[in-house]
């Protein structure tokens, strides 16, 4: 067994495990080289995408819709003018890249399928894993964005709910680069929103429980300061966030969602891979 009686016990409480030294250092280095050369790749064809996650500004374009089949990189809100712009380079103002690395490149697909990864989502429970989305996160030194207080089933919604995320360090962690947040125990209460494609084209949030969550900065939220190699998984419903990296030191991150093929998984999710059959960690196509 990986995980002890006593990370069980924990993950039952607390709705996230902290594992240090998961991966090797030499993976998280091999995963930032290969993410640094598809930047160098980028060919700016002038659709650029900035991601955000407040609710008001969260752009929907198609490039963001397809972008759960594909490799695309989203800028951060600061590396745009007001003309859409670059006034930063990629290499320095991109926010993150995704979602389907994990499927299209053999580096990132080798990351997140190895040991001891499918013994660990086994051990927690998952019957039928399948890799549903993937997220090479910069959090670049100076500009990195934040990420408000959130649930990844919001996001990523089954029926029941099953999603997880796998959140690796690819650089150490702190409060002063940016690390994140979670409110242990907050994946006991329900699932507040929705995050859905709309009838008319776009997208939109759906209300589903008044219930608040802890915004950033509430004493609720826990600072997750860890090492280079640590992976921290996160319950669907934990909700957990991340503030903006105002330090002088780039705090990369690689998330792998997961989801339960044994769960219903709605046309209405943003996320969509029609030409793109899920995997789970073998080979098989689902
Ligand atoms: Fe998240």
């Amino acid at each position: 067994m990986l995980l002890t009686d006593l990370d069980l016990e924990r993950w039952e409480q607390d709705g996230f495990l902290v594992l240090p030294d998961l991966v090797p250092a030499d993976a998280c280095d091999e995963l930032m080289t290969r993410g640094s050369e598809l930047v160098a790749r980028y060919d700016d064809d002038d659709e650029r995408s900035v991601f955000t996650t407040d609710q008001q500004d969260r752009h929907s374009d198609d490039k963001f819709l397809r972008s759960g089949a594909t490799i695309d990189f989203f800028w951060e809100t600061e590396a745009l003018d007001a003309d859409g712009n670059p006034v930063l380079d990629g290499a320095v103002g991109f926010n993150k890249m995704g979602h389907a690395q994990h499927d299209l490149d053999p580096v990132f697909d080798r990351f997140s399928r190895q040991d001891p990864l499918p013994a660990l989502v086994s051990e927690l429970g998952m019957t039928d894993p399948l890799l549903l989305q993937s997220m090479l996160i910069f959090k670049h030194a100076g500009v990195g964005g934040e990420v408000i207080s959130h649930q990844d089933a919001t996001f990523l919604y089954t029926d029941p709910v099953t999603v997880v995320g796998l959140w690796f360090a690819l650089e150490d962690a702190t409060v002063e680069n940016g690390c994140l947040f979670a409110q242990p125990g907050g994946h006991k209460g329900p699932l507040r929103q929705l995050f859905r494609r709309a009838d008319g084209g776009g997208t939109e949030f759906v209300d589903l429980d008044p219930t608040p969550l802890p915004e950033l900065g509430a004493a609720e939220l826990v600072p997750l300061e860890v090492t280079k190699g640590t992976c921290v998984v996160l319950h669907g419903l934990l909700p957990h966030g991340s503030h903006p990296n105002r330090s002088g030191r780039s705090r990369q991150a690689y998330s792998v969602h997961l989801i339960d093929g044994a769960a219903d998984y709605p046309a209405f999710n943003w996320l969509q891979r029609p030409n793109l059959p899920l995997r789970g960690f073998d080979n098989a196509r689902r």
